[in-house]
């Protein structure tokens, strides 16, 4: 069944000309056949179709791309975040109390919080989102947590190298040996990535190496979370294995921006992170000066960053990052899907999948001149509308 979206007064295409990064198209259709699409153009030239949306001069983006999560949690940290607001630094420790509440959780109550905050996302206007593990931090509760993440996304990723859990915390290097070894066994067949948290209390880049390579032996291809408190070597090491992505650069060196522009590595950003931490923003800018790729995510968790919004991202790279709302608006789709290695989403070209947003706005540039406002109308994954 085909269904033509017409009147649309700006569709991202994210099919660049020189000078226009998004490929804008002002007047434009577009037909979904089935799960993809299958047409697009003027709305002049638009074929016939089986059935018709009018779009009513809105904006039509790709569904935003979120490649950094970790949804599979239970309890909040509301007080750790007043704390914070009240000047107490963040501490990657305060993790261990989410794994405390998570292991004492239920499978249905983890599902059923993972279906809350997906739903969220996607009023949101998000269509992929990645979801790691990571506050299970045992063999049972690691392979659990991707099985729950499994049933909402193929992206799901081992982070049992997310901190050494409190009853290992003599002994670190036996707990890499789980996280490399058992846990890595039971998780492996729920997840498509592995991830390790490098960062100073939490695992340093010796471990981190270890466990991408125990990953990807395991047929798991890499990610890595880095230089998110401070200037570390994790960036260089993503570089140097040519993960698909690094998240979080916050702290980097010339070395570090060297080494990206090099690689094929994308830096994604995570502004809700500095939102929540009050860490300085990463400098995007200087990033995509030097012919780096950036991705947006919202790294949303219940300690550094409880937001599911990628319209919140979208709006504090503008004003904070030094990105422009196209620029933003790309890191957020097209960039989000390459940090994931996917061609069929990110894009609004014929054969893509049909997942995208209607936005109740003329421009994506709303999406950073209406910071806060519910400007997301539809939402369409693969063909079909799951919100309106
Ligand atoms: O990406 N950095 C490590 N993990 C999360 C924070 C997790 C937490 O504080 O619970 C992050 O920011
Ligand atoms: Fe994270």
């Amino acid at each position: 069944m085909a269904v033509l979206i017409t009147n649309i007064g700006e569709l991202v295409t994210n099919d660049p000309e020189p000078g226009d990064l998004l490929g804008l198209r002002t007047d434009a259709a577009l037909v979904v056949d089935g799960t993809r699409v299958a047409w697009t153009g003027p709305a002049a030239e638009a074929p016939a179709a089986d059935d018709v949306v009018d779009a009513g001069g809105r904006a039509v983006l790709p569904g935003f791309v979120d490649s950094h999560s970790h949804l599979v949690f239970a309890g909040d940290r509301a007080q750790e975040f007043a704390a914070r607001m009240a000047g107490q630094p963040y501490a990657a420790g305060g993790i261990r109390a989410t794994v405390s509440a998570t292991r004492a959780a239920t499978d249905e109550q983890l599902t059923a919080h993972v279906a809350r905050l997906v739903q969220e996302m996607g009023r949101q206007g998000t269509t992929t989102v990645e979801i790691k593990s990571g506050y299970g931090l045992t063999v049972h509760d690691e392979a659990r947590s991707l099985a729950v993440a499994r049933q909402f996304t193929d992206e799901t990723t081992f982070l049992g190298a997310h901190v050494v859990p409190a009853e290992h915390a003599e002994d670190p290097a036996g707990y890499v040996d789980l996280v490399t070894g058992p846990m890595l066994e039971a998780a492996a067949p729920y997840a498509r990535w592995v991830d390790a948290f490098c960062e100073t209390g939490a695992f340093d880049v010796d471990q981190a190496r270890v466990v991408l390579e125990a990953g990807a032996a395991a047929g798991l291809r890499g990610r890595l979370h880095a230089s998110q408190l401070g200037p570390g070597p994790g960036v260089l090491l993503a570089a140097e294995l040519g993960l698909a992505a690094v998240d979080h650069c916050t702290y980097l060196t010339d070395a570090d921006v060297d080494a990206l522009r090099d690689s094929r590595t994308i830096a994604t950003l995570l502004p809700g992170v500095e939102f929540s931490t009050r860490h300085p923003y990463p400098d995007a800018r200087r990033l995509l000066d030097a012919g780096v790729r950036v991705a947006l995510a919202s790294d949303c968790n219940p300690g550094s960053s409880f937001t599911s919004s990628m319209p919140l991202c979208i709006a504090l790279a503008v004003r904070e990052m030094g990105m422009t709302p196209a620029e933003a608006v790309h890191a957020a789709t097209y960039r989000g899907a390459g940090a994931l290695l996917r061609d069929d989403v990110g894009t609004l070209t014929v054969g893509s999948r049909a997942d995208l947003l209607v936005l109740d706005a003329p421009t994506h540039v709303h999406l950073a001149y209406r910071p806060g406002v519910p400007l997301v109308a539809a939402t369409w994954v693969a063909g079909r509308p799951v919100w309106s």
